[in-house]
């Protein structure tokens, strides 16, 4: 079912996607700034860990709620919340992800002071409106939050690691 709910995420986004590739793109030789004190902060999670067990498990659920499924066995069918707690949850998890935003971009973590900070704005952006759309429980916002996520995602992947694709098919 997930797979289903992605490929029409998908299928919105490579327009999104390549706009913002564009305009992120690192140009010459990386430029990180030094003079922020990175010790004031714990950067024990390297970026493979950070997107495994950060990015992603909080992503997942947004996602998780951001969409339909159009199966042939069970028909269609919205996943989006559909009660108070479930809005409420997706908000928790949208506030996360607007500071998980910002977490990528902290000093010592930014692998350059451009693109990758552009990139982590980005996804706070987006974030910030999954997590309005949420507060106001609009399906349609909230569906096009998820897919400008995902937009984010993949530009920053597209740029710094094109190897990367299973985040998208995984489940
Ligand atoms: C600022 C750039 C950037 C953004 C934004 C970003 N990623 Fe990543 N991501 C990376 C880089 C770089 C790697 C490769 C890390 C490595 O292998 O060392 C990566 C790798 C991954 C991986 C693979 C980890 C592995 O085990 O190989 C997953 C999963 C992932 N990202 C999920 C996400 C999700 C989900 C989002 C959006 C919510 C996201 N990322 C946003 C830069 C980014």
């Amino acid at each position: 079912m997930t797979t289903i709910k992605r490929v029409l995420i998908h299928s919105s986004l490579i327009l999104l996607g390549s706009s913002l590739l564009a305009a992120c793109s690192p140009q010459g030789s990386p430029q990180v700034d030094t003079s922020v004190d990175a010790s004031r902060y714990d950067l024990q999670l390297d970026i493979k860990a950070y997107m495994n067990m950060v990015l992603d498990p909080i992503s997942d659920v947004l996602w998780d709620y951001a969409g339909w499924v159009d199966d042939v066995n069970t028909g269609y069918e919205e996943l989006y919340p559909t009660n108070d707690e479930e809005w409420l949850m997706v908000q928790q998890r949208a506030a996360q992800l607007i500071e998980a935003g910002n977490a990528l971009a902290l000093p010592g973590r930014a692998m350059d002071d451009d693109g990758w900070v552009t990139y982590a704005n980005a996804l706070s952006q987006a974030a910030s409106l999954a997590y309005s759309a949420a507060s106001s429980r609009n399906q349609e916002d909230f569906f096009q939050a998820g897919a400008q996520i995902y937009s984010v995602c993949s530009a920053c992947h597209q740029t710094y690691n094109p190897e990367i694709s299973k985040f998208v098919n995984k489940n």
